[in-house]
């Protein structure tokens, strides 16, 4: 039995791995040596095999209260009880009312409407359509170019991949990104900031290669400029010291809209409920998904400034002010597990906790910087990555390998291409984080 009261599964038959084609996987490979999860609670998973793993990853940097959290399974459940579904268009259920004023609260001082979709990529998706319809509604349509950051991830859908940065995601889609983008370069140099602790202090000025695009297009043509706040997939990439602050200065200065993806710096993983708190910096629209439920239930959405959401409130009262919207925005379920979620960050102190654990980590990620093959350590709230060198002609084979040695080994990190990246939940131990560098360090001793 586990705590929730309910019995592990039995080892069951071996499962028929064929017909799941698995999302950014490779499945030939992966169904060879297949890690298979069947429960999870806390910091851990339980493989099919029986097998404790500790979640180094916080699930996909999204169990950020840990796995199934009693406070917030009980929830759905109750949620379940009472209402299954309702329809988010022309009607609206009092769940979703309630946690869009509760996220309105906990955002930046001026942003408080929001609009719920299903994931980060929709949350993108939708505030890059927002910024382009605010524009439109103001009388400024001229406004249609879209600036993004190379190595950004925003997700997969047509507006995320031609706003982000990530080669691999892009380039079989080359023919059908929006028209209308250009992208700022990305701010990591391995030259000017390998192993720096917390922020690096090179860099700030990159952000005025935005003045040199505005310069470019104009910015009678500009729209919105969309980054992370810190670039979490592309490998935990830390914003250097007043790079964002200028970014904000320049947007303002040229009336574009600000776009923080919070994706995966919501909710704690920096040590407040937003990046935007922790760097002072407020956008005018915050993208967000993965730990606004603890990753119980697939939610997201984007919150926008008060001027943005009244620049829609305009024309006759019957008629709708956006185009847009999923049949599943704002599900009862998944705002029910939001309700919780943000209860248990605060009553639990997991903010606090992240803050005072982000030493802890730090420390132990870079006694990691002597190690063979690594070329840079970096960390921030509770993101940290290694960085190895690669293998001739065999680029991200190494950390993979260092990913297959931890899980087989008990824990389970992240790779993207050679780095290797860590986002343990907020409830975290100082003994659990010592145990997936423990872990990691072996891996890459034992893989050459
Ligand atoms: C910053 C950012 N934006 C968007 C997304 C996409 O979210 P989803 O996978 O829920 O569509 C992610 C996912 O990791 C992300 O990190």
């Amino acid at each position: 039995m586990n705590t929730l009261g309910s019995p592990l599964p039995l080892p069951s038959a071996p499962l028929a791995l064929e017909s799941l084609w698995m999302p950014f996987t490779h499945n030939r490979l992966f169904k060879k040596n297949p890690r298979i999860v069947v429960a999870g609670e806390g910091m851990h998973y339980t493989t099919q095999d029986g097998r404790q793993i500790l979640d180094g990853l916080s699930g996909l940097w999204c169990c950020n209260a840990g796995h199934r959290h009693p406070l917030i399974v009980e929830a759905v459940k109750q949620q379940l009880d009472q209402l299954d579904y309702a329809p988010p268009f022309q009607t609206q259920h009092d769940r979703a009312f309630e946690l869009a004023t509760a996220l309105a609260k906990i955002a930046p001082d001026g942003l408080d409407h929001v609009f719920f979709t299903n994931s980060g990529s929709e949350a993108v998706d939708t505030a890059l359509k927002i910024a382009l319809a605010y524009h439109r509604a103001r009388g400024d349509a001229s406004r249609f170019r879209l600036i993004g950051r190379a190595r950004g991830y925003h997700g997969v859908g047509f507006g995320g991949i031609s706003v982000g940065g990530m080669v691999a995601n892009r380039k079989a889609f080359a023919s059908a990104m929006l028209p209308g983008v250009d992208h700022l370069p990305h701010t990591h140099d391995l030259s000017q900031m390998a192993f720096s602790r917390g922020m690096p202090t090179w860099g700030g000025h990159l952000a005025e290669e935005l003045e040199k695009l505005v310069q470019l297009h104009d910015a009678s043509t500009i729209a919105a400029v969309i980054v992370e706040p810190m670039q979490g997939s592309a490998g935990v990439i830390v914003p250097p010291l007043g790079y964002l602050e200028r970014l904000r200065e320049i947007c303002t200065r040229h009336g574009i809209l600000l776009i923080f993806d919070e994706v995966i710096t919501g909710f704690g993983r920096l040590g407040n409920f937003f990046a935007a708190e922790r760097f002072g910096v407020t956008p005018d629209i915050i993208t967000f998904a993965k730990g606004v439920n603890s990753g119980m239930v697939p939610l997201g959405g984007a919150i926008v400034r008060r001027e943005i959401h009244e620049a829609f409130m305009t024309g006759p009262e019957h008629l709708v002010e956006f185009f847009h919207g999923y049949t599943y925005s704002g599900h009862p379920l998944a705002c029910a597990a939001g309700l919780a979620a943000l209860k248990v960050y605060a009553d639990e102190g997991l903010l606090a906790r992240a803050r005072a654990l982000e030493p802890v980590l730090e420390d132990l990620i870079h006694s990691l910087r002597d190690e063979p093959n690594v070329i840079d350590v970096r960390n921030l709230g509770l993101a940290a990555a290694v960085e190895l060198a690669p293998r001739a002609g065999e680029v991200s084979k190494r950390a993979m390998e260092i990913f297959h040695y931890c899980f087989d080994h008990g824990a389970m990190v992240r790779y993207v291409g050679d780095i290797i990246a860590i986002g343990p939940a907020l409830i975290a131990t100082e003994s659990e984080l010592e145990q997936i560098v423990a872990l990691i360090r072996a891996g890459i001793r034992r893989v050459a």
